[in-house]
């Protein structure tokens, strides 16, 4: 008898260890709550370069990117649209796809899209590039913009 209730104590101890620590917060709760001024995404939250934070990243960057689905896909072999596809786009050069016919603005702009210019481009399209035809789509969060970033970045894989 008093083996068994042994026993059964080390059966519970073992379950509470295997649940651990309850999971972190979902990437994209951390980021709503976020205020101006507090720290870069905070302590022990998932970065781009932490592998599950990566992947919430880009779950939050397809989720926004519905935003930009009117104009855009990012298919692989997707045709453009209103606006170039953006398959694999992080590492290109800006206005470089046959398929599309861009405004000579951005074709000529000598940028090539990584996160940073990526990043001034969807602040504010045409402050970045003056003429460019991409007049709305335009992202305020920054949070959002890193995401939609990491989103375009992994079809670049
Ligand atoms: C109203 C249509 C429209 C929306 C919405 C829109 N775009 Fe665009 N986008 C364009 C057009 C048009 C261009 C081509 C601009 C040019 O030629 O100057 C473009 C160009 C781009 C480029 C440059 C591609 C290249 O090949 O150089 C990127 C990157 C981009 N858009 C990302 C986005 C993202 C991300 C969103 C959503 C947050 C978005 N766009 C929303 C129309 C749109």
């Amino acid at each position: 008898m008093r083996n068994e209730t042994l026993l059964a104590v080390g059966v519970l101890c073992a379950g509470l260890a295997a649940c651990g620590p309850s999971e972190p917060e979902p990437v994209v709760e951390q980021i709503v709550v976020r205020e101006p001024g507090d720290p870069a995404v905070g302590a022990g939250a998932p970065t781009l370069s932490e592998g599950a934070g990566e992947v919430d990243l880009v779950a939050l960057g397809e989720r926004a990117f519905q935003a930009c689905t009117g104009c855009h896909n990012a298919d692989p072999g997707g045709a453009s649209m209103a606006g170039p596809n953006l398959h694999g786009v992080m590492g290109r050069a800006a206005g470089s796809r046959d398929d599309f016919a861009y405004s000579e603005a951005l074709a000529s702009s000598g940028i090539t899209w990584d996160f940073a210019t990526l990043d001034r481009y969807l602040a504010n399209p045409t402050g970045y590039v003056e003429g460019t035809a991409m007049v709305a789509g335009a992202v305020r969060d920054g949070e959002t913009r890193a995401a939609i970033a990491a989103y375009l970045a992994s079809t670049s894989e």
